[in-house]
């Protein structure tokens, strides 16, 4: 990876709880925040004025938005540090729009984090932390690409526990979600407490029982709108040795717990490759789950 480009890894909330709904509509949520190795990479070429470029296969359903998140985390990062919003920035889009993977959110992470270095500012990552939250809930997290204990409605980072080796399969059965109307069709349901974790898992079958009594307060709702993450739940759970399936975030993605990478590109293969190969043959669905101390962006 050349130093003007960044990776910009797909988040995976391993359990999300939702909390409380503060008076100004957002949720307050608890969620265990992990990243995976597939993700979208942006990269930059200087030039006089800001412009971006979409390529890769989940490009063209970004291509509609007025306002790309990328264009707005760099105008927001140049009008905070005083400099003017230049650059030639190229993103190749492989994470599924609206998926509750955090495909938009990651990648005006990599946006402040890339500008940040092109720009010659080396804002520390703590300074940087406040213009990731006002572009949006998930954004600080994916900042740091760090496994994290998430609160507040996203903004409130902690260190997550100690996680074991895992492979991960990402599946989503094409269909967007979005997350306002996820969050609208969930009701006036109560809300759940925050989860009891231990310090540490020292193996993937043990995390597996553990988050198992967790889950995904937003799976419901996300399941009357998208009928079809029951489908890919279903064959995740029929999967051999796959410890823990649940969709992440507000769907329609769901993840696949399982021993080690190569079980899971074994049961990837197994399942219908819309689903994981996404962008049209990137294999982005399979891949191993990164630790606190080994960022996904390495
Ligand atoms: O912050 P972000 O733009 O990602 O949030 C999108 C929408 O999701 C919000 O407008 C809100 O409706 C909902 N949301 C929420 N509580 C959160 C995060 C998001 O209600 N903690």
């Amino acid at each position: 990876m050349s130093p003007a480009s960044e990776r910009a890894p797909a988040k995976v909330n391993l359990y999300l709880h939702v909390t409380g709904r503060r008076p100004d509509g957002y949720h307050e949520l608890d969620s265990l925040v992990v990243f995976a190795g597939a993700g979208d990479v942006l990269h930059h070429t200087a030039a006089p004025d800001l412009s971006l470029a979409l390529c890769g296969g989940e490009a063209e359903a970004l291509a509609a938005e007025p306002d790309n998140l990328v264009l707005r985390a760099a105008r927001l990062l140049a009008g905070a540090a005083g400099v003017p919003a230049r650059g030639a920035l190229r993103l190749e889009k492989h994470l599924p729009v609206a998926s509750g993977i955090g495909g938009g959110s990651a990648d005006a992470a990599a946006a402040l984090r890339l500008l940040n270095r092109c720009w010659g500012l080396r804002w520390p990552e703590e300074r940087l932390l406040p213009l990731a939250a006002q572009l949006g809930a998930d954004v600080p997290v994916c900042l740091s690409g760090r496994a994290a204990r998430m609160s507040g409605i996203g903004e409130v980072l902690a260190p997550a526990p100690v996680l074991p080796s895992a492979g991960l399969v990402l599946a989503n059965p094409r269909r967007p979600l979005s997350t306002p109307a996820v969050f609208r069709a969930r009701g006036m349901v109560g809300f759940s407490a925050p989860a009891a974790l231990p310090a540490g898992w020292g193996d993937a079958a043990t995390m597996a029982r553990d988050l198992g009594t967790c889950g995904n307060d937003l799976e419901p709702p996300a399941l009357r709108l998208c009928p079809e993450v029951g489908m890919v739940l279903t064959a995740l759970r029929a999967a051999p040795n796959c410890l823990l399936a649940r969709m992440s975030g507000s769907g329609a993605t769901c993840f696949g717990l399982f021993p080690d990478a190569a079980t899971a590109a074994t049961v990837a293969a197994g399942l219908p490759a819309a689903w994981w190969r996404w962008g049209g043959g990137f294999t982005a669905g399979v891949s191993s789950l990164y630790s606190a101390a080994e960022p996904a962006g390495a």
